[in-house]
């Protein structure tokens, strides 16, 4: 397996943060033809979110080329609930800035057949991909998209039993961890391996120890975010709360 050493971008917490990874994810942007995008949600990306739609909402032409590709949903709402993360993103981001609906490919969370429903999202994207841009989140837990602690380095889209440590810190939003859907669909390791370029976020001191594991830690399963340490297009944008602790 080879190892690369993935690009750090290093700032200050807050508006430094924001202003840095909002002009390199836009360079990509400029950069790429009808960009194949998927996006994390969390609390992570929300004033970076904000900052887009202040500082690059009127930039119409970028925006309503973009094609974005969902990360993960959770599985079993209807297609109105605002707790989906396809209707989440579409307020914070998507709807404010004029990404055309009819280019947003996400799950049907109501599929009647989940696992033929994510297999036939990891069709789409062999067909119309590879995703231009990845940019992802960090789990407390290693996460990265919805592949919790124990997935293959191998694995594709498909359904997964959420960890009770995710579901734990996701509690807050459902009103309680009993309330919180036991299953999601993820875009995999290796499919998102595949995008050209891959954006990790990570903010704050309580990710600083997940940050180390993923930077520094043995490259493991248990881990999956380590996994990013074998793929050569990855930028780690992280402020130094994250960074230091
Ligand atoms: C969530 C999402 C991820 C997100 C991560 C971190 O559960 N499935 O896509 O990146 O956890 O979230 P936060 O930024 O709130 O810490």
């Amino acid at each position: 397996m080879t190892e690369y050493t993935p690009r750090i971008v290093r700032t200050k917490p807050g508006k430094e943060f924001i202003k840095t990874v909002a002009r390199l994810i836009w360079n990509q942007l400029e950069d790429l033809h009808e960009p194949l995008i998927t996006l994390p949600t969390g609390s992570t990306p929300l004033d970076l979110y904000q900052y887009f739609i202040d500082e690059y909402g009127d930039r119409a032409e970028i925006w309503r080329q973009i094609r974005l590709v969902a990360l993960d949903e959770y599985i079993g709402l209807p297609a109105d609930d605002r707790r989906l993360f396809q209707n989440w993103l579409g307020r914070e981001i998507l709807d404010p800035v004029g990404v055309p609906p009819q280019k947003r490919v996400t799950f049907n969370s109501m599929a009647e057949d989940a696992d033929a429903e994510a297999q036939a999202m990891e069709q789409w994207i062999r067909d119309n991909g590879p995703i231009g841009l990845a940019i992802l989140g960090l789990g407390l837990n290693g996460h990265i998209a919805f592949n919790e602690p124990g997935s293959s380095f191998d694995s594709v889209t498909r359904v997964i039993e959420l960890s009770p440590e995710t579901r734990e810190t996701n509690a807050a939003y459902w009103g309680g961890i009993d309330k919180v859907p036991e299953q999601a669909f993820t875009l995999g390791l290796k499919t998102l391996a595949q995008a050209k370029q891959i954006f990790l976020l990570v903010t704050g001191s309580h990710k600083a120890e997940i940050l180390d594991k993923t930077l520094n830690g043995p490259i493991t399963p248990e881990v999956p975010a380590s996994f990013l340490r074998t793929i050569a297009n990855v930028t780690i944008m992280a402020d130094t709360a994250a960074l230091e602790g």
